[in-house]
């Protein structure tokens, strides 16, 4: 089986690589790796990164599983994570997780038809004098309501279309 990772992240790859005594260590950044191309950790991804650390696919697979960062299904471009914990319900995160859920048209957890947004709702993710709050892609985006997210959505509706269409 090739290794798509391998070829298209060498330098990236050997980066992380050489940081560790052993190849093993650096299992947790090449899938990050793996994430970024396939968008989830496929099947084939964990494979590729068992190869390139020396390890047994199940041995990567239950790492990737222990760690919420990871996705195990495949999920939007777009990953919204929107926090609902107390300190930010009291600031409007439930009303703003309820609106924005309807703006897509999708439940909690749910994933946009066009697979560009799938949307969780979390507990606190440090930021809780800055609610509404969320992080897309491990990103914060802070002091939100709901005319600043048809800004973003937008926004990361050209950004999803115009990497699609690199592709081509
Ligand atoms: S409770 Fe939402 S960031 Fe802390």
């Amino acid at each position: 089986m090739a290794n798509t990772l391998a070829e298209k992240y060498a330098e990236r790859i050997q980066h992380h690589l050489s940081k560790y005594p052993d190849k093993r260590s650096a299992v947790m950044p090449l899938l990050y790796i793996a994430q970024e191309e396939y968008g989830w950790l496929s099947p084939q991804g964990i494979e590729e990164v068992a190869e390139l650390c020396d390890m047994d696919p199940t041995q990567v697979k239950s790492i990737a599983g222990f760690y919420t960062m990871y996705r195990e299904q495949p999920k939007g471009k777009f990953w919204l994570h929107v926090c609902t914990d107390l300190p930010c319900a009291l600031k409007g995160a439930e009303t703003f997780y309820a609106d924005l859920l309807a703006h897509l048209g999708i439940e909690d957890g749910g994933t946009t038809e066009d697979g560009t947004f799938t949307v969780e709702h979390v507990m606190c993710l440090a930021a809780c004098d800055r609610a509404p709050m969320l992080q897309c892609n491990f990103h914060f985006h802070e002091h939100l309501d709901m005319d600043k997210m048809r800004e973003l959505l937008d926004q990361w509706r050209k950004e999803a279309e115009a990497y699609a269409n690199k592709d081509v």
